[in-house]
């Protein structure tokens, strides 16, 4: 191999051949998926969150979420002392929710097909903004009317501590750190699996600052 070559590989590998980490059977982190969408995704995220701007919500037991919540797409997931719901109106405004950006649909697709899972179209994204500090306990996926369709979980901003578990809210979890860029895709038989987010970590991150910003794409319906 000529030295102009190996130097092109050192330039280019990297980016061309992005980390696939298998978390369990049907559950993949995808490194970096997304950082050649984000010039084309905050944009719309902006547009998004304008529309429908981040809000606490109240969890069913009485407890105000750490992490703000907002959606797009035809059904939005929300939570109040009634219950969680996916509505098509957005609590906050009684509008419908802003329409899913098609950047939006079309990495959330892609990253799909990556992980193995053709022909996902997912009609709700819920978007959770984690100040420092913010957390989310361990819970399952289940208010979707049906199981077939996979998560894709897409991380922004700073830092965290993913807690992928098993079947029962006691098993033990793996630890998997999500940095800026990252997705997790999980379907199948693993599509039930606990999960949640440990506190984040103090921190500035040089294009979102002081927060991560998480969008699940899911199909609710
Ligand atoms: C969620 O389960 O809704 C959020 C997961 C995450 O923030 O990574
Ligand atoms: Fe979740």
């Amino acid at each position: 191999m000529s030295s102009i070559t190996l130097d092109l590989f050192a330039d280019h590998e990297p980016e061309q051949q992005p980390k696939r980490e298998q978390i369990a059977e049907q559950s993949w982190v995808l490194r970096g998926f997304v950082l050649p969408w984000l010039e084309r995704l905050l944009p719309e995220l902006d547009a998004v969150l304008a529309a429908a701007p981040f809000r606490q919500m109240v969890t069913p037991g009485g407890f105000t979420m750490s992490a703000a919540l907002s959606s797009c797409g035809t059904w939005g997931w929300t939570t109040d002392r009634s219950g969680y719901h996916y509505s098509r109106q957005d609590p906050a405004s009684g509008k419908p929710w802003p329409p899913m950006p098609e950047v939006f649909l079309h990495l959330a697709q892609a990253a799909a097909l990556e992980a193995g899972f053709a022909g996902f179209v997912p009609d709700s994204c819920l978007i959770n903004r984690y100040p420092p500090g913010a957390k989310m306990s361990l819970h399952q996926d289940k208010d979707e009317t049906s199981m077939a369709a996979p998560i894709v979980s897409v991380s922004l901003g700073l830092p965290a501590v993913f807690l992928f578990g098993g079947f029962e809210r006691g098993d033990k979890c793996q630890r998997v750190s999500l940095f800026h860029g990252d997705v997790v895709v999980w379907g199948g038989v693993d599509r039930l699996r606990y999960h949640g987010v440990l506190p984040i970590k103090d921190g500035q991150h040089p294009r979102l600052g002081e927060q991560r910003i998480n969008f699940t794409f899911r199909a609710a319906r």
